[in-house]
């Protein structure tokens, strides 16, 4: 597969290789100290039916470094293997840095917490709020100083963070890559208050699918198979609410056929990153998420990201290329640039996505790969029917240049031979400061005109 031969590819280079630092392996690349290691979440327990969606503090390359590869998947924490798909589902994972005081990292617990009874101005759909899902004591509140960046989905003022690390299923077969000298900037400590210091949580989010009625109802989160009536803030579901993430949190269970026995399984995240130190060359690469489910009007109105949306089924259509459903939305992003690496995220059911800039000429086009592994789909990395990857875009640095709230027009498309809930369609961006001088900023104009030229 291309990612195999991509790995081939960069072991060819390798010069010299040593253990060092804590376990990395240091190669020479370039005359550049390139730094890799594996690193592993805390064990987590999983039984048939079992969901998992713990906030956890996790170990992180430390120092002042420039990340420039990342991979991830769920392994068999006993005997270190993958474990498919079709076993053990992942939803979702995410890697989110913020600062806490010095010595309290290790203290802070992870959900579920005491319903906090937030307002939700999200109608029925889940927004994701990391520092809500999270229990502090109060002697290790975050702050974020400097760190404080407006994302293009955050849904109010103190949305802060930072998450530059965040798939699903997918993952197993993405390398997140930069090619040097552009990278992701850890460890800044001039991002932090005086007596704080950089803390990196670990959101992974597991459906445990062995022995479940229905995988896909499972994964789709619908809530008549989860049985619960409220969310993991204690909220009541609306009825209109059938599926996505409000049904399927934490320590919740999908419905099992009956006598099914299995035993409970260790597994546990493992992530691999290669880094360099950081130095004046490094051209730091900024992460964005787009949404398409973000309903505003305007990329200067207030984003209205829902983060998953369903999928009503076609009524006058059979086949996948009669049924397609798309969802578009307009974003911009707070802090133009070049585009060095785009990557969608969908669920199984996808049918790719694209993204237009202003003035609708196709930036990245982003598919789905399907598993075509054995029937049963336990063959890990190529489970059949499962999303096993995505094309992504890395475009020749300086080639493809992003304006600052220039109206980016983002679609997502599914097939919907099948009513589907709780799905997924985000644009993970990575961009770099332009190497050419920044463009003028544009005139506010109306965003009807924009899609409409766009198409
Ligand atoms: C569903 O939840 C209710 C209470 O919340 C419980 O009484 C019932 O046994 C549950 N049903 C199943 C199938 O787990
Ligand atoms: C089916 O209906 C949808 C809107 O409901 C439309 O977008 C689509 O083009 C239609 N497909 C066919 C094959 O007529
Ligand atoms: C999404 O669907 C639309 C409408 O069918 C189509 O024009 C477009 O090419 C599709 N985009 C992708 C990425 O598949
Ligand atoms: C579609 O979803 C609704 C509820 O969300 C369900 O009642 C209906 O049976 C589903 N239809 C199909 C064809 O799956």
């Amino acid at each position: 597969m291309w990612t195999v031969q991509r790995r081939r590819e960069r072991a060819t280079l390798v010069v010299a290789l040593l253990v060092c630092c804590a376990g990395a392996i240091l190669e020479v690349e370039g005359g550049e100290k390139v730094y890799t290691k594996s690193f592993f979440s805390p064990v987590f327990e999983s039984s048939p039916g079992n969901v998992f969606d713990p906030h956890q503090n996790v170990e992180f390359p430390e120092g002042h470094l420039a990340l420039r590869t990342f991979t991830c998947e769920v392994v068999d924490a006993d005997t270190g293997e993958p474990i498919p798909l079709s076993e053990l589902y992942v939803h979702h994972w995410f890697l989110h840095k913020f600062g806490v005081k010095k010595g309290f990292k290790a203290l802070l617990s992870s959900a579920p917490l005491p319903a906090p009874h937030l307002p939700r101005r999200y109608a029925t759909h889940y927004l994701r709020k990391p520092l809500h899902r999270m229990a502090f004591r109060p002697e290790a509140q975050p702050v974020q100083g400097r760190l404080k960046r407006r994302q293009v989905c955050a849904d109010d003022e103190d949305d802060l963070g930072d998450d530059p690390f965040a798939a699903g299923a997918e993952s197993r077969n993405i390398e997140l890559s930069f090619p040097a000298p552009y990278g992701i900037v850890t460890g800044d400590m001039s991002e932090y208050e005086e007596g704080y210091e950089e803390a990196w949580y670990l959101n992974l989010h597991t459906i445990d699918l062995r022995g479940v009625v229905d995988p896909r109802g499972c994964f789709e989160c619908r809530c008549d198979l989860y049985n619960v009536t409220v969310d993991v803030d204690g909220h009541p579901l609306p009825d209109d609410y059938k599926g996505g993430l409000r049904c399927c949190h934490h320590l919740t269970n999908c419905a099992l056929k009956p006598g099914v026995q299995a035993k409970p399984r260790r597994a546990q995240f493992k992530y691999t990153m290669s880094w360099v130190d950081y130095d004046e060359s490094v051209r730091p690469v900024r992460s964005y998420f787009l949404d398409a489910t973000d309903s505003r009007a305007s990329v200067y109105d207030r984003p209205e990201c829902k983060g998953e949306y369903d999928i009503p089924k076609c009524t006058n259509g059979t086949t996948h290329e009669e049924c397609i459903h798309t969802l578009q939305s307009v974003e911009g992003l707070p802090m133009g640039g070049d585009l060095i690496f785009a990557v969608l995220h969908q669920h199984s059911g996808g049918l790719g996505g694209s993204l237009f800039n202003e003035a609708g000429e196709k930036l990245c086009e982003s598919l789905p790969i399907y598993g075509q592994g054995d029937e049963a789909g336990n063959e890990a990395g190529n489970e059949a029917g499962f999303v096993v990857g995505m094309t992504f875009c890395n475009p020749k640095p300086g080639s493809v240049n992003i304006r600052t709230m220039e109206a980016l027009r983002f679609e997502s498309n599914y097939s919907n031979i099948l009513n589907r809930t709780g799905v997924m369609g985000i644009m993970k961006l990575y961009v770099a400061q332009t190497v050419a001088e920044e463009m003028e900023p544009l005139a506010v104009r109306d965003i009807e005109q924009v899609v409409n030229s766009a198409e």
